[in-house]
């Protein structure tokens, strides 16, 4: 998932404040109950989360891409009082080991699971979204975006992870995921509405905000 640098990988998890117990047990128990554990976003990226709500102290958080819940849960602790995250997920089987997952951390005040395609329930929801972060299909990323900007907080963030695919955006492979988020890449740079910003940590997260 990633084309930094393991060594520089290893060091910057061990820099970083570790998950707590009920995240290692989320990502142990990902990996053997539902493989494909590369897509969670692990320790240095979910405590970037949780810094980036700290910091936003966002009333709703929209999440796009549940997968086995270990974002929302990383999240939720820096939730304001008031807070909520509200996280969309396709897939049944996914969505609940993530309730199980959600309940047993006691966060189900917290954080809602809305189960179906992400674009009808963001249409189904009012905003203002303070807080967005996109992790779903990539082929989606452009649709997520226009969906989110409108309802978006005047101080909100969107954070769009995965935005160098793997590397693959800056040596020009051609695959269906790379093609996506590269579209989606210049489509953000083009908009005038906003301003955004490309980290590279583990695989690229892109944060946008209004201009
Ligand atoms: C990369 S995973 C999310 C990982 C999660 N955010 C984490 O870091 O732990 C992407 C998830 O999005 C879900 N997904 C894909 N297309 C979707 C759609 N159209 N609506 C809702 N969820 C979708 C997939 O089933 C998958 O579980």
């Amino acid at each position: 998932m990633s084309f930094v640098d393991e060594a520089v990988e290893a060091y910057a998890e061990a820099q970083t404040t570790p998950a707590a117990d009920h995240l290692r047990r989320v990502a142990d128990e990902t990996a053997q109950e539902l493989g494909s554990a590369v897509m969670l976003t692990g320790t240095v990226e979910g405590r970037l989360l949780e810094t980036l709500v700290f910091a936003v102290q966002p009333r709703l958080v929209l999440e796009i891409g549940t997968f086995s819940g270990y974002s929302a849960l990383s999240m939720a602790p820096a939730l304001p009082d008031d807070g909520r995250i509200v996280t969309c997920e396709l897939d049944d089987v996914r969505a609940d080991f993530a309730q199980r997952h959600v309940d047993a951390a006691g966060l189900g005040e917290r954080i809602e699971i809305r189960r179906g395609p992400a674009l009808e329930t963001i249409a189904a929801l009012d905003g203002p979204f303070d807080l967005v972060f996109v992790d779903a299909d990539k082929g989606g990323y452009v649709d997520y975006y226009e969906a989110v900007l409108p309802k978006l907080a005047d101080h909100g963030l969107i954070a769009a992870d995965n935005t160098l695919a793997g590397g693959r955006v800056v040596t020009g492979e051609d695959d269906d995921t790379a093609r996506a988020i590269a579209t989606f890449n210049d489509h953000v740079a083009a908009d005038p509405r906003t301003v955004q910003v490309l980290l590279t940590v583990r695989d690229g997260m892109t944060l946008i905000r209004r201009a």
